[in-house]
């Protein structure tokens, strides 16, 4: 009936959110990761399901417990990230990848714990594959994809030319200048970016409440 349209507007349709960080690993013991908690993606996850659909949470580690009704899928590295949004990519109408993947991976992960011999130490980093630029690539006409920019200087501007370059549909830059916003805290301020460069500014508020916000600029598109 309409009702059910209304109140679920995007029943029948698959969403894929990636959440947290992920983590590189060195050795057997250590891994290069971040501040990233998860929080945001798990929220936006949670909103797309009670807005109807169908949800895929591709998440790195993270203590972050999702709701029932969402299909998870829980992965360590950006190359592990990277093979799980592949697969489910080209299934999904909406894609929000929030997670905080790593830039750069270890060349060589050791086998054995690396003993303390040296005075100096130094690790060998390759660049990972920008998982956002290659979903961009394979992007139909009927998929929307939204992105997210962590920014500390020139923060439009980075925000603006990252749509661009990945061919994204809407692009939520997250400041870290605020005070509330950011890793691990509840709360977070964002700005979102369209196609046509124009730019819709939220004010401080619960991650849960962003997470709305977001999720409406989105079916705004839908
Ligand atoms: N991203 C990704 N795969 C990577 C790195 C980033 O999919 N290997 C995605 C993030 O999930 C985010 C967006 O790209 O949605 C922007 O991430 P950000 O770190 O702000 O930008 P980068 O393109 O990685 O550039 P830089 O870190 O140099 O600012
Ligand atoms: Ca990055």
């Amino acid at each position: 009936s309409s009702t059910i349209k209304e109140d679920l507007p995007l029943l029948g349709k698959k969403v894929l959110v990636t959440a947290g960080p992920t983590y590189e690993a060195i050795d057997p013991v250590r891994f290069i990761g971040n501040h990233s908690s998860g929080k945001m993606g798990f929220a936006i996850a949670d909103q797309f399901a009670l807005l109807g659909a169908e949800v895929t949470l591709i998440t790195g580690p993270t203590a972050e417990k999702s709701h029932q009704t969402v299909n998870r899928i829980d992965v360590v590295s950006a190359a592990d990230m990277l093979k799980a949004c592949l697969s489910e990519f080209t299934h999904s109408q909406i894609t929000v990848m929030s997670a905080a993947v790593a830039d750069y991976t270890p060349v060589v992960t050791a086998d054995q714990k690396i003993k303390k011999t040296e005075n100096q130490f130094s690790l060998e980093l390759k660049k990972t594959e920008d998982i956002l630029a290659t979903l961009g690539k394979l992007k139909t006409a009927d998929q929307l994809l939204i992105g997210f920019a962590l920014e500390t200087e020139n923060e439009e501007e980075h925000a603006k030319s990252k749509l661009i370059k990945k061919n994204l549909d809407l692009i939520v830059l997250n400041s870290l200048n605020d005070k509330g916003a950011g890793f691990k805290k509840d709360t977070n301020k964002i700005t979102i970016f369209n196609k046509a460069s124009e730019k819709t500014v939220f004010e401080m508020k619960s991650k849960t409440e962003v997470a709305k916000d977001i999720c409406l600029e989105i079916l705004k598109l839908v």
